[in-house]
């Protein structure tokens, strides 16, 4: 795995007047690898490909459009599928694009991403960088070699997005197929295809209009978004996920705390369903203090928990699997109090 850090600024920008670089708003970019920066051996490859292999200046030198929108820095944070993004990569880049929000030069940041766990750095993102300049995280679903590439146009928007004030106050976004999603709700809901960000129930924020971002609404933030302040945080606690079926073996929630889970969040079965005997493993599991966050594995909607307590466990309210254990790393960064914890996902 290829994890490397390096600033430069990049581009034209270096050769064109002192004045005009005054003019435009200066934008950095974060790459941290993906599809965006892949490559395959055949322009007609979509799918046999290797992910993370452009730098942050090749990146931008692809689209020479850049520098007309912005003054771009490139960081490399990390160039890697988005299956190897660590808790270490996320702290790094929420601290890093913290700083770099607080220079009066910048207007705000792009991360460059792999699709297939962007919205889980989107929503980390969103929970721990207080700012009101923009954040877009961005992604391609083909490599940058491929006929009709779609890395170009969405970089280029998300450039676009981030150097923008109508995008100011909106918490992270997501800028994919000429489309503004709100970070904390959007997921990837296709393996394939390029329209694959959505949030099914928010819908999304706005589009591009004429190159332009065009929000539907004036800026809101999510509903009980919490904050936290991970800048003094160099880990935080391990929670894994495990997936419900009939026949769900509940030896595995034993297996999680033994290999060192300080929290479990289960793609439950409709509304936060388990068989009985994984029902009695949550219940013995939480008595030793590890909180398990029963989500949903139908991809949308709400969970809840029983108010008889024949279910046990926490119900993970809106939250996917996937963003209930960002979620839950987060809280238990914070508190190990159970009560506690049930309310950051309990509206
Ligand atoms: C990845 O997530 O790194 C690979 C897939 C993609 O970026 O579309």
């Amino acid at each position: 795995m290829k994890k490397i850090l390096l600033s430069c600024l990049i581009g034209t920008a270096l050769l064109t007047s002192p004045l005009s670089l005054l003019a435009k708003p200066g934008v950095t970019l974060f790459a941290t690898g993906g599809t965006i920066a892949g490559k395959a051996s055949s322009a007609k490859e979509a799918t046999e490909y290797k992910a993370g292999e452009l730098s942050v200046g090749q990146l931008v030198a692809a689209v020479p459009a850049l520098n007309e929108v912005a003054t771009i820095s490139g960081v490399q944070i990390a160039n890697v599928p988005s299956g190897d993004i660590d808790q270490q990569i996320l702290l790094a880049l929420t601290k890093k694009i913290t700083d770099t929000l607080q220079r009066a030069d910048q207007s705000g940041v792009v991360v460059t991403h792999g699709t297939d766990t962007l919205e889980e750095t989107a929503f980390f993102l969103d929970l721990t960088v207080k700012s009101p300049k923009p954040v877009v995280v961005v992604g391609a679903m083909r490599p940058a070699t491929a006929i009709s590439a779609d890395g170009p146009m969405n970089l280029l928007q998300a450039v676009t997005l981030a150097s923008s004030d109508s995008a100011r106050d909106r918490g992270v976004l997501v800028a994919f197929n000429d489309r503004i999603a709100s970070g904390f709700y959007v997921s990837k809901t296709n393996a394939n295809v390029t329209d694959t960000f959505k949030a099914t129930e928010p819908g999304y924020l706005g589009s591009f209009v004429k190159g332009q971002p065009w929000f539907y609404y004036s800026p809101a933030q999510p509903s009980d978004k919490p904050f936290f302040d991970v800048s003094q945080k160099t880990s935080l606690p391990k929670v894994t996920i495990l997936y419900a079926h009939q026949e769900q073996d509940p030896a595995l929630l034993e297996a999680a705390v033994n290999a060192g889970a300080q929290g479990i969040v289960i793609a439950a079965a409709g509304n936060a369903a388990v068989p009985v005997r994984a029902n009695a493993a949550i219940e013995k599991i939480m008595a030793k203090g590890v909180p398990v966050v029963l989500s949903t594995r139908t991809g949308n909607g709400y969970t809840s928990m029983r108010t008889d307590g024949s279910r046990h466990g926490i119900g993970s309210g809106i939250y996917n699997p996937q963003k209930a254990r960002i979620l839950l790393m987060l809280a238990l960064a914070e508190t190990r109090d159970m009560d506690k914890i049930r309310g950051y996902f309990d509206h």
